[in-house]
């Protein structure tokens, strides 16, 4: 098994040695590295209590929610009036990409993000209220989507075909050109950001504003339960997935599907629906989680450490498996603060997680010539992470695939989330030969077993939180200091951002990996008062 894993690495730098260009062009900003306080000598230092990194952080959170709401329709105040309320746009860029289109994942995800921070600030009521009118839009304009005729189907056929399409124009009217359609995750991603919004309205004892919308029987019966019905029907077959290019079975569609039903079943009973209905949603539920995990779905590998996206391009040799949105679906099919972990698999504890991280770096600090520098550094430090190695789309065109911000903050969330559950669940470290690969990077011990609240355990936390917060200096490093605005991609040899502008979910991909590391560092905290 691991020879296989490091003959597949060793292939890949070879592969890539020729790519890299005969001339380096300096970074965006020249500070790069300029306040690494890290040291050998002091593993307690790096990132973390560094003011300007802090500083940097806290600003750059702010700045990135301002800019989500700058692309949302009914509270921007830039974008043009015919923007549909609650139209979230990709992008406000109009070519060269042209993104200004309302994605049902990228909204759906993105939403996301407004719902946390009002969660967060629960007991402000002017932002609660802003914040329920952007929301509320946004699921409102989503009821007239789904019954838009399009070219995935439509709404009213038996397998609510509709629902499959991937993006809306700006002004809420189908998008008629051809596209990688029909996309299965967008329905699925919705429901959960519903459910998410629902949790959050019943913990800060607030209800539905919307006239419109009314309540909960209205949200779940007319929208939550096509999409419902939507997965419960298609599940089953290829569709496209995230990065709209390939169709066939992919992880992160089948996982946040799983989660959708797992929400579903929950709405379903608080809207009082028929005991068949919740009865069909629990029988899918287990059969989609079996076949998730079965060996045939293929999402696993006896000879693969990592978990895989695509298992058909694996199958024919067209690809590792390895990618981001296998990151982006632990991430997304599993939010801690809102139930249901336990049961969907693949959460960030579970070891193919974290190996996915390190089989991603393992290979990306060589694609990537910008990583170059930062591996001299130390060996457990991130650095820029792209889609997926054999990526080609450079945000304009095809010519070669570049880091993402996405892709980074997301592999930086994933492992605050990881100090954050084990620390909380006062959790030993157990290191295994399938994990040693990784943690073994931030340990010297040499035991098995790390107990919870010893030293090494508080070395190891500490060691794997400055490993997350390298992945956000390398964001820092590359985004415009002075607005904060994040484009999808920074070039793999010179850095300069590039592909659609102010992207969207680069914005909510920062911020939520910035509020996770604030819960892990109140959790490292712990543990340090703990040890003194
Ligand atoms: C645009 C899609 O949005 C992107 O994900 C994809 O890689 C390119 N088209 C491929 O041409
Ligand atoms: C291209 C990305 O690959 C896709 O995931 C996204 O939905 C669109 N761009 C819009 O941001």
């Amino acid at each position: 098994m691991r020879i296989t894993h490091l003959l597949l690495i060793a292939a890949t730098v070879v592969s890539v040695h020729g790519l890299v260009l005969p001339f380096r062009v300096p970074q965006v900003t020249l500070n790069l590295g300029k306040w690494v306080t890290y040291s050998e000598d002091s593993p307690d230092d790096g990132y973390m209590n560094n003011p300007q990194f802090e500083l940097w952080l806290e600003t750059q959170k702010n700045r990135s929610f301002d800019l989500i709401l700058e692309n949302i329709g009914g509270i921007s105040t830039s974008l043009d009036s015919n923007v549909a309320p609650g139209a979230v746009l990709a992008s406000p860029s109009k070519s060269n990409p042209n993104y200004f289109y309302n994605w049902i994942r990228d909204s759906a995800l993105t939403i996301r993000t407004l719902i946390y921070h009002m969660d967060d600030h629960w007991n402000e009521e002017a932002t609660c209220l802003q914040l329920q009118e952007v929301i509320e839009n946004y699921i409102e304009l989503n009821f007239h989507l789904q019954r838009i005729p399009n070219r995935s189907g439509r709404f009213d056929s038996p397998d609510r075909a509709g629902l499959g399409e991937p993006k809306f124009m700006p002004d809420g009217s189908a998008f008629d050109s051809n596209w990688g359609r029909p996309q299965s995750d967008g329905p699925g991603l919705r429901v959960s950001t519903i459910a998410n919004y629902v949790n959050v309205l019943e913990r800060a004892d607030r209800s539905f504003a919307s006239e419109f919308l009314g309540n909960l029987t209205f949200v779940y019966e007319h929208i939550v339960r096509p999409d419902l019905e939507y997965v419960m029907a298609n599940w089953e077959n290829d569709a496209f997935d995230l990065w709209e290019e390939i169709n066939a079975k992919h992880l992160f569609n089948s996982l946040t599907q799983l989660r959708a039903l797992a929400d579903g079943i929950k709405l379903a009973e608080k809207a009082g629906e028929d005991k068949e209905f919740v009865d069909a949603l629990r029988t899918e539920f287990q059969n989609l989680k079996q076949w998730i995990l079965h060996p045939s779905s293929g999402f696993t590998h006896l000879l693969l450490p990592y978990l895989v996206e695509t298992p058909a391009l694996v199958d024919q040799k067209q690809r590792s498996g390895l990618d981001a949105a296998s990151l982006l679906a632990a991430l997304h099919a599993h939010n801690i603060e809102y139930g249901n972990t336990g049961d969907i698999p693949f959460d960030v504890t579970d070891t193919t997680v974290l190996n996915t991280i390190g089989a991603m770096v393992a290979d990306m600090k060589y694609r990537y010539p910008i990583n170059h520098d930062r591996i001299r550094l130390r060996q457990n430090i991130g650095v820029g992470l792209g889609r997926y190695p054999e990526d080609v789309y450079d945000g304009y065109g095809t010519s070669e695939g570049n880091p993402w911000f996405i892709s980074t903050a997301s592999a930086a969330e994933v492992v605050f989330k990881w100090i954050f559950l084990t620390i909380d669940g006062k959790k030993d470290i157990e290191i295994t030969p399938f994990n040693r690969d990784f943690l073994g990077l931030f340990t010297e011990t040499s035991e098995e077993s790390i107990a919870y609240g010893t030293d090494s355990f508080r070395r190891i936390v500490i060691a794997m939180f400055n490993y997350s917060d390298s992945f956000l200096d390398i964001i820092r490093s590359h985004i415009d200091d002075k607005s904060g605005a994040m484009l999808e991609q920074f070039n793999k040899y010179h850095g300069f951002m590039q592909g659609a502008e102010k992207l969207t979910w680069s914005f909510s991909s920062l911020y939520n990996c910035a509020r996770w590391r604030l819960k892990a560092s109140t959790m490292i905290d712990t543990v340090k008062q703990e040890a003194y």
